[in-house]
């Protein structure tokens, strides 16, 4: 597995690579990114990871510093995937002095973590805006975990007319249902077992839905009950548009449910999509 550096060294690889599927991560990898380097793998004649803990999309008093970082560990579960390069950039190679461009996306990123974490949603759209110019990878691909910022991407990619095609992968959880996610390194064993709470009350709301529960309103309250069993309490519990992440009242046919919660130190999220399948997301 090649290590690439610099922008340089990305388009020279790129020139002898074939077809590309592209993964961009912040490192601390697990097998929810595994998946995703598997998925790229088979789908393109060579994939190739990021790693960059990407500055611009932390605001103030979030976990920018204290995010794990452990890039041996990651180059080594890339290499084992058969990854067949990584891209880990200094912050200069990705915003050279100067810098001054940033990309906005729409209405689509003003709910949910985009209300919760201001100018989040710029700094990814711009790192990945970023990466994709740099790459010009054929296909990228970014989990469900993920749900809005998927979303923002493949709005992006339509609406700049980007080449790559922009590929949604499932969650990827834990035997005990959790998500995983490099946040869950902050979660003590107690706090994990807590935190099972979020995808227990959206399979919850899941089984609900199937046996013909439709009001927006019920499947919200289905998932706030089980946080409440477990003493936690949601930043917020939604039932959205799964295209255009806009709110849902009176019966659904098809929605997104997603939540973000407080365990501990961690802020985990974590959402089930309801009468949709993920490939046919960005058909619409
Ligand atoms: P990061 O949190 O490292 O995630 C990288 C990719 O892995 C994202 O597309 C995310 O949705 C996916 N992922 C994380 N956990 C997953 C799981 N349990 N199952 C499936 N996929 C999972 O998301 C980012 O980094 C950044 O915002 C980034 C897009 C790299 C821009 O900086």
């Amino acid at each position: 597995m090649k290590v690439l550096r610099t922008v340089a060294e990305v388009r020279q690889w790129r020139t002898s690579a074939g077809t590309v599927g592209l993964v961009p991560t912040m490192g601390a990898l697990h097998d929810g990114h595994a998946a995703l380097v598997e998925r790229a793998r088979g789908e393109n004649d060579a994939a190739i990871a990021s790693i960059f803990v990407n500055p611009t999309q932390f605001g103030p008093g979030e976990d920018f510093a204290a995010y794990p970082r452990s890039e041996d560990a990651d180059l080594a579960l890339l290499e084992t995937h058969d990854a067949a390069a990584a891209f880990v950039p200094s912050a200069e190679e990705i915003y050279p002095p100067g810098d001054d461009t940033r990309v906005m996306p729409g209405k689509i990123a003003e709910t949910l973590e985009g209300a919760a974490r201001p100018g989040h949603f710029t700094g990814v759209a711009t790192v990945v805006a970023k990466l994709l110019a740099i790459v010009t990878p054929d296909r990228a691909y970014f989990g469900q975990k993920d749900f809005q910022q998927l979303r923002i991407i493949q709005t992006i990619a339509r609406d700049l007319r980007l080449a790559a095609r922009i590929v949604g992968c499932p969650i990827v959880r834990g035997p005990d249902g959790l998500a995983l996610s490099s946040r869950n390194a902050y979660l003590s064993d107690v706090e994990r077992a807590t935190a099972t709470a979020l995808s227990r009350g959206l399979m919850a709301a899941e089984r609900a839905f199937e046996s013909g529960r439709r009001d927006a309103d019920d499947l919200r309250s289905l998932v706030s009950a089980e946080l409440e069993v477990w003493g936690l309490s949601a930043e917020y519990i939604s039932c959205a548009d799964p295209v255009t992440l806009q709110e849902l009242s009176g019966p659904v046919d098809r929605a997104v449910l997603s939540l973000a919660a407080r365990v501990g130190k961690a802020r985990l999220i974590d959402n089930a999509l309801l009468g949709i399948r993920l490939q046919d997301l960005d058909q619409l």
